[in-house]
């Protein structure tokens, strides 16, 4: 019996398989952060390859919360009825689909230097501007903006919605003592760090749908001295937890410069202490490209769900491959059926 193409239950939202598309920047939208007709193409398509829930790009809730100029955004009204296509096409194909709220804090290039924030003055690295401060009106600003933001998201038909607190951009540098050195209660003790994304959390979900599930991405690990570690971020999602988050989407690294070593399924082992140890269920990713593999994880209970990105990016019908490979029949799309063999 597979496990990778059995349904799964997350609050009201069934999802058809375990299969995720992991959210991917595509960099092809205008100024206006509006969807194009590549993200409609490029959505849909893995919809139609039978992905089980897919999570929209990184998508700002904030103009200068942009990494490039070229981002998707979820900042304004305007934004919405390009997002909902995108959702409509989904759902008619059976895919469960999310977005991914971010904000870019320090980790912003775009042409207004002037405008990038970020919990603590210091830079990203070296080619990077060094980030205005931010204010505590600045901070209530922008927990706002998450909110606005996952109004918007409802308001397209979302089914879930993930906020970014990885990779280094904004949630993640509050979260961490190497980009975040407040004395202020938003940083210091653990509970200060964590301070931004319990009042994000907090104003979420008083417009966001309480049906419909929250997931928060994490980078396990600074790969830093000083930074945060894999206890540490275990030790702060025990907290998260209590705040009604449904599912940690595991990846790492982002927040400074590291050298990491990957290989297949290199991230496996932090969702999988992740789930053990706070109880929670998990998304893994990370050089996952064998349905084999995929499968040993979820029959092993290492993570909940399997998320595919570059492997998606490579073949937008790896779940139809993957049934095929491991002698599942799943239903394929109508107007393909006489190619399914
Ligand atoms: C082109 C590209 C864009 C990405 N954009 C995002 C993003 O918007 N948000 C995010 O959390 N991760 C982003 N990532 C990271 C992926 O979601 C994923 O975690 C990473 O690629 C590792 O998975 P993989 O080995 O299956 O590609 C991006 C990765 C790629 C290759």
């Amino acid at each position: 019996m597979s496990k990778l193409f059995q349904s799964t239950q997350l609050k009201e939202i069934m999802i058809p398989n375990r299969i995720v598309m992991s959210p991917m920047c595509q960099y092809v939208a205008k100024q206006d952060g509006k969807v194009t007709d590549w993200h409609k193409v490029h959505y849909g398509a893995r919809a139609v390859g039978k992905v089980g829930l897919i999570i929209v790009e990184a998508t700002a809730v904030e103009a200068r919360g942009r990494i490039t100029d070229q981002d998707l955004g979820i900042w304004n009204d305007d934004q919405i009825p390009g997002l909902k296509e995108i959702v409509d096409f989904a759902h008619k194909q059976g895919s469960v689909i999310g977005i991914q709220l971010a904000h870019a804090g320090r980790k912003a290039e775009i042409s207004d230097r002037e405008s990038v924030i970020a919990p603590s003055p210091i830079p990203f690295d070296q080619g990077f501007v060094i980030p205005k401060k931010m204010t505590e009106k600045e901070i209530e600003e922008v927990v706002q903006a998450f909110a606005d933001a996952a109004r918007r998201a409802d308001q397209a038909g979302f089914d879930i919605i993930e906020l970014h607190g990885a990779h280094g951009y904004l949630i993640h540098e509050f979260l961490s003592p190497l980009s975040n050195q407040r004395n202020d209660a938003y940083g210091g003790s653990r509970e200060g760090r964590l301070k931004f994304l319990q009042e994000i959390v907090k104003a979420v979900k008083k417009v966001w749908p309480s049906h419909k599930p929250i997931l928060l991405r994490v980078s396990a690990t600074d790969y830093a001295d000083g930074g945060i570690d894999l206890q540490e971020m275990i030790e702060m999602l025990k907290i998260v937890k209590t705040w009604g988050i449904d599912v940690i989407d595991v990846s790492s690294g982002g927040l400074v410069p590291a050298r990491i070593e990957v290989g297949a399924g290199y991230q496996v082992k932090f969702a999988e202490r992740i789930k053990e140890e706070v109880g929670i269920p998990t998304i893994t990713v990370g050089l996952i490209t064998e349905p084999e593999l995929a499968e040993e994880i979820l029959f092993n209970d290492r993570a909940d769900f399997v998320a595919l990105g570059r492997e998606l990016l490579r073949d937008p019908y790896w779940p139809l491959h993957a049934a095929k490979k491991l002698n599942v029949d799943i239903e394929w799309p109508k107007p393909y059926e006489r190619a399914k063999r």
